[in-house]
């Protein structure tokens, strides 16, 4: 595969639909110069949800592990194991993203997958940097959604691997769904050669 044929799977989750926040989220990706090539909105089912953010036990582990590590470094009291920890925070994450629709989609582009997280930001919009997506649309944070048990609301998700994107593709679409064709800026962004462009 071409570097600039990756794809990544972006959802905007549910706080993002219900802030009417679809087009101009959208319209960052667009402008960014990535191609949309599969699009859906839907409302998960539970089922739907846990298959997306449970691609394998351990990454409950591995989720749990992360935010333990994020309470010590915030001098927050550990109660809980890794697993526990994990297993509650995939429940908050399955019950928001099936609670109101989401936007699905799949966006391809030069290593698609890095400059879509570039452009979404990091996790916590507490921590995400002004000029993201998360950084500029919203404002939880881990403490906030604590303190009401739920989901942190980050509006968007984006792959983060290349075995990520194409499992995550192929929980939200079918192959007939994602389309391959041509897109008449992808020539200035790959294929135009500067030098001749005047003649
Ligand atoms: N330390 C944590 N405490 C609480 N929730 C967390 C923590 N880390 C992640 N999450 C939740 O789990 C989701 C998935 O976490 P992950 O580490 O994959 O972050 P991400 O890749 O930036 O986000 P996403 O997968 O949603 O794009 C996050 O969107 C967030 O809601
Ligand atoms: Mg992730």
């Amino acid at each position: 595969m071409k570097l600039h044929e990756e794809k990544t799977l972006v959802l905007l989750k549910p706080d993002a639909v219900q802030r009417n926040l679809i087009g101009e989220i959208i319209g960052r990706f667009e402008k960014a110069g990535l191609k949309i090539v599969a699009l859906k909105f839907v409302l998960p089912t539970k089922d739907q949800a846990y298959k997306h953010y449970v691609k394998n036990e351990a990454e409950i582990i591995a989720l749990g592990q992360r935010s333990i590590e994020g309470q010590k470094r915030s001098g927050i009291e550990v109660k809980t194991d890794p697993k526990t920890q994990g297993q509650e925070i995939v429940n908050k994450l399955v019950k928001f993203l099936s609670s109101s629709p989401v936007v699905a989609m799949v966006l391809q582009g030069n290593q698609a997958i890095a400059i879509t997280r570039k452009l979404v930001g990091s996790t916590e919009p507490l921590q995400s940097a002004v000029g993201t997506i998360r950084g500029d649309y919203t404002v939880d944070s881990y403490a906030l959604a604590d303190s009401g048990d739920r989901a942190v609301r980050n509006l968007v998700h984006a792959s983060s691997s290349q075995f990520d994107s194409e499992y995550e593709i192929k929980a939200w679409f079918t192959k007939e769904e994602v389309v391959d064709y041509k897109n008449v800026r992808d020539k200035i962004l790959y294929d135009v050669n500067f030098d001749s462009i005047k003649e």
